[in-house]
């Protein structure tokens, strides 16, 4: 039998859900029962009546998906599947940050760990931070974390000041200027859309920037646009698929890799392999001390409810 038709037979008998970000291999993607981003993935968690969640992405998004369903199997085909950036943001030094400035309501984007989750008043995508923080009276001061890239970008939206913990993407970071530059020379009808955790020299090059899902809304309504993509390269397999007449480049990284694009090694530890074996055995799985994932549903929550 071949590995799909395995999983599929298991995830029937296990009553399991497969939830998968954007930025995983093809393979995955296709056996996905949800493909979408961090937003849609947190709100295909909260709501699902499946057993066993198998997520198909990194160690924060699966924990964010434990801290919703305390009671469920949450698992995760790789458990080294982690973020640069959620690492940019030790607990333990913003714990300090926090306790240095308490009058500060503190928003954190969902790239971090269940630890800075407890210590947040509002969780945050790239899809609702403008929202989240627009929900916030102006007069309060805001502690937003730990994306530096993504909190200027809503400070200039905004026009308000925050306190930005200083933390980053490794692959949002790591695309070329340069090589932009030249491959838009190469396309010059192409329109480069970008996501908010790129640099800002690279976001004031692009037509849209947002999340992956609302590029992916972007491309949808211009079915016959020519882009070039600044976000991990993984997105380009769903976005040619829903819209086959849309042209797409994806932005060149600074250091030359196989596909000449941006990777992030972390999704891609995640294969169809692992994804079995992973819910065969049901292991590895997400484990979260009882206090962190009390402290840190009510953040992903108030997310939730002022997402609807
Ligand atoms: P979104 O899919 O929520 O836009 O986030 C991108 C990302 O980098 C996830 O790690
Ligand atoms: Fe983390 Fe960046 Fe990979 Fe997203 S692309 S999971 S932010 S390292």
């Amino acid at each position: 039998m071949n590995l799909r038709k395995k999983i599929e037979e298991l995830k029937k008998e296990k009553n399991a859900i497969i939830l998968a970000h954007y930025y995983q291999i093809p393979e995955i993607q296709e056996i996905a029962d949800y493909v979408g981003d961090s937003l849609g993935l947190s709100q295909k968690a909260s709501e699902t009546d499946a057993d066993v969640i198998v997520f198909a992405g990194v160690h924060f998004m699966a924990e964010t998906a434990k801290i919703l369903n305390p009671s469920k199997k949450v698992l995760l085909p790789d458990l080294d599947a982690g973020c640069s950036l959620a690492d940019s943001c030790p607990p333990d030094a913003f714990e300090e940050f926090v306790k240095l400035h308490p009058d500060h309501i503190v928003i954190t984007y969902v790239n971090c760990s269940a630890e800075i989750k407890a210590l947040t008043d509002i969780v945050c995508t790239s899809s609702n931070a403008l929202k989240i923080v627009e929900s916030v009276p102006e007069n309060q001061p805001i502690i937003f974390a730990p994306d530096r890239n993504l909190g200027k970008y809503i400070m200039q939206k905004t026009g308000r000041d925050m306190l930005l913990w200083d933390g980053s993407c490794l692959v949002h970071e790591a695309f070329s200027m340069e090589k932009l530059l030249a491959l838009h020379k190469e396309y010059p009808n192409y329109k480069i859309i970008a996501h908010p955790e790129s640099e800002e020299h690279i976001l004031k090059t692009a037509t849209y920037i947002g999340s992956t899902a609302g590029m992916m809304e972007y491309v949808k309504s211009h079915p016959e646009g020519k882009f070039i993509v600044a976000t991990e390269a993984g997105i380009l397999h769903k976005m040619q698929e829903e819209v086959p007449t849309a042209e797409l480049v994806p932005a060149p990284a600074k250091e030359d890799n196989t596909c000449a694009c941006s990777e992030c090694a972390f999704m891609k530890m995640n294969t169809l392999q692992k994804l079995y074996e992973c819910l065969l055995n049901e292991d590895p799985q997400i484990h979260i001390a009882e206090d962190i994932q009390k402290n840190a549903l009510a953040p992903i929550e108030r997310m939730l409810e002022l997402s609807k």
